[in-house]
């Protein structure tokens, strides 16, 4: 049974946040091949405080990160998911979909939030599967480089 949730980043756990990575030889970098590292995040979101972080935590191990907030797209206000990360010792075993809808479920909640924009390399087709597999639409459209989705609620 999976036992999931979404928790705050703390002065207590976010050195296990930062230690987290996406890289096969375990070593956080700050650029990884499809996500920035959750140090530059937990940074960026101290000094850009509309971003949300919250660490992935399943059976008391924190396992995973996302970061999400408004921003700007074609003149109006949107809600956006970023920064989504399964550690790379935690993936494939359904922790990513599973946090994905915890994700999902907090964001509906934000005030005026009923939709989510999100964009993803081109080749990173696990990510898009997984992003398909729980509401997501290619809009066919790049912003650096990225493909642009949308779920709305
Ligand atoms: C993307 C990511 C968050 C997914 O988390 P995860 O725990 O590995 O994913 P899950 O195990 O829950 O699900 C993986 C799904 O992708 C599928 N999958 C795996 N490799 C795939 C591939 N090459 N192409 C298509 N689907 C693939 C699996 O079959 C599974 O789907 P299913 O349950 O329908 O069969 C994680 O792999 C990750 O952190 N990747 C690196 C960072 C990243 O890409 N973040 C997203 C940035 S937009």
């Amino acid at each position: 049974m999976i036992l999931m949730k979404l928790i705050d980043i703390t002065k207590e756990n976010y050195v296990q946040v930062a230690m987290l990575t996406t890289n096969d030889d375990l070593k956080p970098t700050v650029l990884e091949r499809y996500v920035t590292s959750n140090a530059f995040s937990m940074a960026q979101s101290k000094y850009s405080e509309k971003w949300i972080t919250k660490a992935v935590e399943n059976d008391g191990n924190i396992i995973g990160f996302a970061m999400y907030g408004p921003t700007e797209l074609d003149g109006k206000t949107v809600f956006q998911l970023c920064r989504f990360m399964i550690d790379v010792r935690a993936q494939g075993k359904g922790f990513g979909k599973e946090a994905l809808k915890l994700i999902l479920d907090e964001m509906k909640e934000l005030d005026g939030c009923d939709e989510v924009y999100l964009s993803i390399e081109p080749d990173n087709k696990r990510a898009r599967h997984i992003y398909e597999d729980a509401g997501f639409v290619c809009l066919d459209r790049e912003i650096c480089g990225e493909l642009l989705f949308k779920r709305t609620f």
